[in-house]
């Protein structure tokens, strides 16, 4: 049985938030792709892409998936990119249930406003942006998920009920 969630999705869909409200309920430990990206690097998310480019973070990114794919028992909240590179999902995918969360763009500009953390969404038109990278990568995410649950209209405490309860419906399957 797997004893990993990774949580997948755009930026803004909730990963890092469900992910601490997920980890608490179920007692296990969160790990965060994007912290520790910053930990390796020593540097933040916006300095990597202006230093070292977008393949540079991603080259990370594979790294630091490498490395937590074999752990058991945690929630991985991964960055929204890491569906991009078919080895990560290959990776996460031994250990992993993997859940997609997904959102409007409207509520990803509101939910990612005022945030100078993501250097691809500092663009003048951010609406426009969300839209254009969310036609892209659709695919990437639909096909490396497992569950999806939109997370549009739900608060943190619905969308783990939400998760909990499509996770026993899964282990029933199973
Ligand atoms: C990215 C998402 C970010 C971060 C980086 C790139 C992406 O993580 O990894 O800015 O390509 O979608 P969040 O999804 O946690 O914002």
């Amino acid at each position: 049985m797997k004893t990993n969630i990774a949580l997948i999705g755009f930026m803004g869909t909730g990963k890092t938030a469900v992910g601490e409200a997920l980890a608490a309920r179920l007692g296990k430990e969160l790990v965060e792709t994007d912290a520790l990206i910053v930990e390796k690097a020593g540097m933040s998310i916006p300095e990597i892409f202006n230093r070292d480019g977008e393949i540079a973070f991603r080259e990370l990114e594979i790294a630091v998936i490498k490395e937590i794919a074999e752990k058991d028992n945690i929630i991985i909240s991964c960055g929204g990119g890491v569906v991009l590179n078919k080895i990560n999902i290959d990776r996460l995918r031994i250990k992993c249930i993997i859940i997609n969360l997904i959102a409007k763009p409207s509520v990803i500009a509101e939910r990612t406003a005022g945030d100078d953390e993501r250097p691809l969404l500092a663009v003048n038109d951010r609406i426009k942006e969300i839209k254009e990278l969310l036609d892209y990568r659709r695919p990437f995410y639909e096909r490396a998920a497992d569950i999806e649950i939109d997370t549009s209209e739900l608060d943190i405490d619905a969308v783990v009920n939400k998760i909990l309860g499509e996770l026993e419906e899964n282990a029933g399957n199973g």
